[in-house]
């Protein structure tokens, strides 16, 4: 069983990034988090973070060629990029969770528009760091 974290543009800079919005765990220490999890599970886990859509859409291909399943945190591509939602409608057979930190339907309305929802078997939104875990608990299921 294999999964992969995907994670987009200023997600490098979480813990210093709006940390009363997005909290002040590092992506270092969520990845750790995960990995934990995974082996627990007995999960291989790939975790990855691009600032760039392109990279966004060749690690969802370099997935969706391992039949993995994925965790996408597209950060602010997932309200502008029809190009990650068509590589996303290309791992058809394998389940996508859309994560955010936040909840973006409670913030600005330019947040509340997802291209990712459209390809995704479920959504968690709004459970900070944790979210993370939640939605490698709900693929290990
Ligand atoms: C985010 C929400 C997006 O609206 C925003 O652009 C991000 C992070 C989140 O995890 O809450 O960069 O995806």
């Amino acid at each position: 069983r294999t999964i992969h974290i995907l994670n987009g543009p200023n997600l490098n800079l979480l813990g210093q990034r709006e940390p009363e919005i997005y909290g002040s765990d590092t992506l270092d220490q969520i990845e750790q988090r995960c990995q934990a999890r995974a082996a627990e599970r007995g999960i291989a886990l790939t975790f990855c973070q691009t600032n760039s859509e392109g990279t966004l859409v060749d690690h969802i291909h370099r997935a969706r060629g391992e039949g993995a399943d994925i965790i996408i945190n597209a950060a602010a591509y997932t309200h502008t990029s029809v190009a990650v939602l068509d590589a996303l409608k290309t791992c058809d057979g394998l389940q996508v969770i859309e994560l955010h930190l936040s909840n973006p339907h409670r913030r600005e309305p330019f947040r509340h528009h997802s291209f990712v929802s459209a390809a995704a078997t479920g959504v968690i939104a709004g459970f900070g760091a944790q979210g993370y875990l939640m939605a490698l608990d709900a693929l290990a299921r």
